[in-house]
């Protein structure tokens, strides 16, 4: 009997494909509903996710990676732009919102999320990748670490959840330095042309 395998695959898109759109409501619905952060702290109604997925794509300083396990949208993370008219900060991007729904975990997906964005800066210029993340995520924190970024900083009320502050890690790597280990080639990225740094 031949052997399963699960494709963990992940790709930049500009469209939706018929399906991923709810694929996406219905993962990001999953991960804030188990604590996952990216800023909701309950799912917000459904005509409001989808808004927010759409809004994504049409924002010129958003790109949006999608993670797919066997071919459903899993969960996603975004590479954001420095707004044009910070020139100081032209060289940094922004790597936010990245999220693995609680069923597809383990399977490496949020690893080659994190590489994705991390190319896609890299192609197009940027020479530093910025991240924060709240203190109580510890799996994103460790794949992080693991990853190359460098903790700079601690926010100590950098959110509030259920009336509870909590703290914030805030972490960067150095694009230019020329370890490039932790980056698997096989997460093929398209450039992004579009991005000035
Ligand atoms: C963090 C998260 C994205 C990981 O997703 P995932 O697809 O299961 O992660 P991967 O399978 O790619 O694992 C990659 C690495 O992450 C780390 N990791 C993943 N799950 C972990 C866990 N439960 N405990 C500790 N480290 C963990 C490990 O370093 C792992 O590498 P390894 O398999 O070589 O040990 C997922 O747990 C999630 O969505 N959490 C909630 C949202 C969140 O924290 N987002 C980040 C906000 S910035």
């Amino acid at each position: 009997m031949p052997e399963m395998t699960t494709a963990a695959t992940v790709e930049r898109i500009t469209k939706f494909r018929p399906g991923d759109l709810n694929d996406l409501c219905d993962a990001a619905d999953l991960a804030i509903r188990d604590g996952g952060g990216f800023g909701w702290i309950d799912p917000p109604p459904r005509d409001v996710m989808e808004r927010y997925w759409k809004g994504v794509l049409i924002v010129p300083e958003r790109h949006l990676f999608v993670a797919k396990l066997d071919g459903v949208v899993a969960g996603s993370a975004q590479l954001v732009a420095p707004p044009r008219n910070n020139e100081a900060q032209a060289h940094s991007a922004q790597l936010t919102t990245s999220f693995v729904a609680p069923w597809a975990r383990g399977h490496g997906l949020a690893r080659k999320l994190v590489q994705a964005v991390e190319t896609a800066a890299r192609e197009t210029g940027y020479r530093v990748l910025n991240l924060d993340v709240r203190e109580t995520q510890r799996a994103a924190i460790a794949l992080y670490k693991a990853l190359g970024f460098q903790h700079w900083g601690t926010h100590p009320l950098y959110a509030i959840v259920r009336g509870q502050g909590i703290a914030g890690h805030f972490f960067y790597k150095d694009l230019t330095s020329s370890d490039q280990a932790s980056l698997d080639h096989s997460a093929a990225v398209q450039p992004l042309t579009e991005a000035q740094p």
